[in-house]
């Protein structure tokens, strides 16, 4: 056997769920580079963190674990520590310095080099990467599937944003807007429901302006979903996120006359106050947010509609605030992701605006936005009482031993008494009871 013994690297991921798949093209470049992938930390010679820079509280809990892992490395030197994602890519050269403990930084347009990265900081040398891209996408690269469940998976469609709403730092971590090449995808797809997969969710920060050009041909985001809809109509496709400026018409009507595009869509509108949404760069008014919803709520009936809510950004009034509550109201979405605004160095907000509304004033908004919220989706729970859903079985539910839990194309989750069928099997499930999360039903 050789002396030279496979050095194996662990992978911990923050932030968002194009991160996430991120971490499955690290590992698929690792392994081809003669890595070994470990579920062990305590086992790992690499550990890697992938990391988002999206709010203060994201960065302050990487710190954290950092100093964690400054204890493990003083009982092993030989451990080599690397950065990766939105935090390296934002904060460079400065946190390795602060820091003295990472061996390797990389931005998420150098993972191809990461294996040559490893190799130099194996050597002593500590080697940093955080040139962005106008044109990767990865798109040859075959993700390793990390934590699966066998049944749904991730999939990027593009990267970067170009949108630069005034408080966000993706546009400076990610650089700019670059779509994948549409057979890649398929060919991802295809793979995937052969394996065995029933769902895959696909994943940009503005998937609505997704656009492909090759010589004469073009392929635009509803385009996209009609030729991955079409592979099988057991494989339930998704999507995230949509920007609400470009939700257009046409992907309204795919998702309509697809029954496995799932009946969900994911639509932040941030805030509920034009002159707020102004000062965001967000490039739709509250008229024109409503206006999409009313177009979906006619044309697909049963549709669950999301959303990320900001509070407490610069200049917000008590009458914005109110106005994002009557929005949410008259919007009924069934979930919300809401947070406190959190000013980020370098974004426009971060230069130009002040960021004067106090924190408990910040606080006391953001409650009572989620009070609200609970309400909607309570009431949204509610509706379901009674009605039958198909439900993608993805497993054991985890309270009992005894049911199932999946999710209905709406996205929600359901549990109900185990029946013949197996995980990755559709079963008609009819809601008997519901609680602030869940659909607890039986299948028919
Ligand atoms: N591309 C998506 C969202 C990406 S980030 C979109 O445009 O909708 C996910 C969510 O984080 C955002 O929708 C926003 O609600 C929130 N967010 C982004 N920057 C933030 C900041 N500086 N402070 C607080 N929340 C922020
Ligand atoms: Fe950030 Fe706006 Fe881009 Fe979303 S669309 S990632 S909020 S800049
Ligand atoms: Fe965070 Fe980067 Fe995603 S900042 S939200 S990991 S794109």
């Amino acid at each position: 056997m050789t002396e030279n013994k496979i050095r194996k690297f662990y992978i911990e991921t923050y932030g968002c769920q194009m991160n996430f798949s991120d971490s499955e093209i690290v590992a698929s470049i690792l392994t081809d580079g003669g890595f070994q992938a470990s579920g062990n930390l305590q086992e790992a010679d690499i550990v890697l963190l992938n990391t988002c820079s999206i709010r203060e509280h994201a960065e302050d809990r990487v710190r954290k674990r950092l100093h964690y892992f400054r204890s493990l490395k003083k009982k092993n030197p030989g451990l080599t520590i690397g950065l990766l994602g939105c935090m390296a890519e934002r904060t460079k050269f400065a946190l390795m310095e602060e820091e003295q403990l990472l061996d390797v930084i990389a931005g998420p347009d150098s993972y191809r080099h990461l294996p040559g990265l490893l190799e130099q900081a194996g050597s002593g040398q500590r080697a940093i990467d955080t040139i962005l891209s106008a044109d990767e996408t990865y798109a040859d690269i075959n993700p390793v599937r990390l934590d699966s469940n066998g049944i749904s998976s991730f999939i990027s469609i593009m990267r970067g944003c170009e949108n630069f709403c005034s408080y966000c730092v993706v546009p400076y971590a990610r650089g700019q807007e670059r779509s994948r090449d549409p057979e890649t995808v398929i060919r991802e797809s295809r793979d995937l429901f052969i394996q065995g997969y029933r769902e895959v969710t696909l994943l940009g920060q503005n998937v609505n302006s997704y656009f492909w050009k090759e010589g004469n041909e073009t392929v635009n985001f509803p385009g996209l979903l009609e030729r991955i809809a079409v592979l099988d109509p057991q494989l339930r496709v998704r999507f995230a996120t949509s920007h609400p400026k470009d939700l257009s018409l046409e992907v309204i009507e795919i998702i309509e006359k697809y029954p496995n595009i799932c009946k969900a869509i994911h639509l932040p509108v941030q805030s509920g106050s034009d002159k707020i949404l102004d000062k965001m760069n967000r490039k739709y008014t509250r008229e024109e947010y409503l206006g999409k919803i009313r177009t979906i709520r006619s044309k697909i009936p049963g549709c669950a509609i999301s959303t990320d809510i900001i509070t407490g950004f610069c200049d917000e009034t008590e009458e914005d605030h109110k106005q994002t509550l009557e929005l949410m109201k008259e919007a009924a979405f069934d979930f919300a992701f809401t947070f406190k605004y959190s000013e980020r160095p370098q974004t426009i907000a971060a230069e130009q605006y002040e960021d004067n509304v106090p924190a408990p004033v910040k606080e006391r908004r953001l409650r009572e936005i989620i009070e609200l919220q609970q309400e909607l989706s309570s009431a949204s729970n509610h509706r379901d009482l009674g009605e039958t859903f198909e439900v993608l079985i993805e497993g054991e539910s985890k309270r009992s031993d005894k049911q199932y839990f999946g999710r209905n194309s709406q996205n929600k989750v359901m549990v109900f008494p185990k029946t013949s069928l197996k995980p990755g099997e559709y079963v008609k499930v009819k809601v008997k009871r519901v609680t602030s999360a869940t659909l607890i039903g039986e299948a028919i």
